[in-house]
């Protein structure tokens, strides 16, 4: 099978990358990733002789219907991917996760080539705090921020392309990942690092949101299960049941890097922020026999943090940019 993985340099895609190179040899992979300022590429260096890589905009037509054409399967990570971002300036989320998408879209549909696209559980809204409900496939859309009304719309592209074209497209929408890779940017990442450079963790308002965490291998597999058994057209559910507030979050980095529970600080809470978030996975499970490999959070926390303290050097390039862009955001620092 010859895949085409869209946003392979970043977090979640490298990682497919690595995984599907573990468990599925006989794949041949080429990556489209445009190398914006989330990816510097380095994600894929250590099966840099293994693939083929094209740096390139999925906006790109021309491109991306060479690429298609000479493709079995499409997985389509590529996205703006941080809210925090698109509350500053959107177009990068309209640009890549609408117009992207939709490009992806047209080249699949010329060449009857399956998709299998990668969305998140932000797509639905949040959920209060007391609310003992989850997000199925059955619940409404109803996105908060520039990131996630995207994300929403691209969902609702590759469902329309299914039904008026026909495309072959399964659908996923995830819960929050963690794991080696992810930009210094995102919650997780930012304080384990700002942990080891002295700097309290920030902990956004009262720190009492809600993620429902899953490790990013967890993700992967169900990506694979997802293709290899889904039913065309279909959405499924991934989420690992690992509900926890950012507090509990920042207390266990900090006990994992041995530093006092109390090294964080409230800062400025981020404008429409998202309450909680958490996933109902029946679907997957019961249709699919899917099941999550990392059962303690706490121990993948602990490779996580293990891991940005051996590969500093992957993730120091791009600490003071990131912290930089937080200063001048005027959006929580
Ligand atoms: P990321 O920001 O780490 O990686 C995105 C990658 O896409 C980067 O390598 C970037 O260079 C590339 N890219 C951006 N714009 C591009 C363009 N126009 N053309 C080609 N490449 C482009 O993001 P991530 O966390 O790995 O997320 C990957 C996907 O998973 C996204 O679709 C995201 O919505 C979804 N998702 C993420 C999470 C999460 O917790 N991170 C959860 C659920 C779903
Ligand atoms: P993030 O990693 O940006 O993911 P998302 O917004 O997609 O859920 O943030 C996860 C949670 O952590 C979210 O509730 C915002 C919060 N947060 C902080 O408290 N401090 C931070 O420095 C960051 C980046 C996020």
């Amino acid at each position: 099978m010859r895949i085409l993985v869209t946003g392979g340099a970043g977090f979640i895609g490298a990682n497919f990358v690595h995984w599907t190179r573990r468990h599925r040899p006989d794949v041949e992979i080429t990556v489209l990733d445009a190398l914006t300022y989330a990816s510097d590429g380095t994600a894929l260096d250590p099966v840099r002789g293994d693939i083929t890589f094209e740096q390139g905009d999925i906006a790109d037509a021309a491109l991306v219907d060479r690429l298609v054409a000479a493709s079995d399967l499409v997985v389509h990570f590529a996205a703006e991917s941080h809210n925090d971002n698109s509350l500053v300036d959107p177009h990068p989320f309209l640009q890549t996760n609408v117009i992207g998408t939709y490009t992806i879209l047209e080249a699949v549909r010329r060449h009857d080539v399956r998709l299998h696209h990668i969305s998140t559980d932000e797509v639905y809204g949040d959920l209060e705090l007391d609310d003992p409900a989850r997000f199925t496939e059955d619940t409404p859309y109803n996105p908060s921020s520039p990131y996630s009304s995207t994300k929403a719309a691209s969902d609702l592209l590759v469902r329309a392309w299914v039904r008026s074209f026909g495309v072959k497209a399964t659908l996923t929408n995830c819960s929050n990942n963690y794991g080696p890779y992810q930009h210094v940017e995102k919650f997780i990442p930012r304080q384990i690092t700002n942990g080891i450079d002295g700097v309290p963790a920030k902990l956004y308002g009262e720190g009492l949101n809600v993620r429902d965490w899953i490790h990013v291998d967890d993700h992967n597999s169900a990506v694979w299960a997802v293709i290899d058994k889904g039913r065309l057209g279909e959405t499924y559910l991934i989420g690992a049941d690992g509900e926890k507030s950012n507090k509990e979050v920042v207390t266990a980095i900090l006990r994992a890097l041995g530093q006092p529970e109390d090294a964080y600080e409230h800062v400025t809470d981020r404008p429409g922020h998202d309450m909680r978030y958490a996933i109902d996975s029946t679907k997957l499970r019961t249709e699919l026999g899917w099941a999550p490999s990392y059962a303690d959070f706490d121990e993948g926390l602990r490779a996580t943090v293990q891991w940005y303290r051996e590969n500093e050097a992957w993730w120091r390039p791009m600490k003071d940019a990131t912290e930089a862009r937080y200063a001048a955001a005027s959006l929580p620092a």
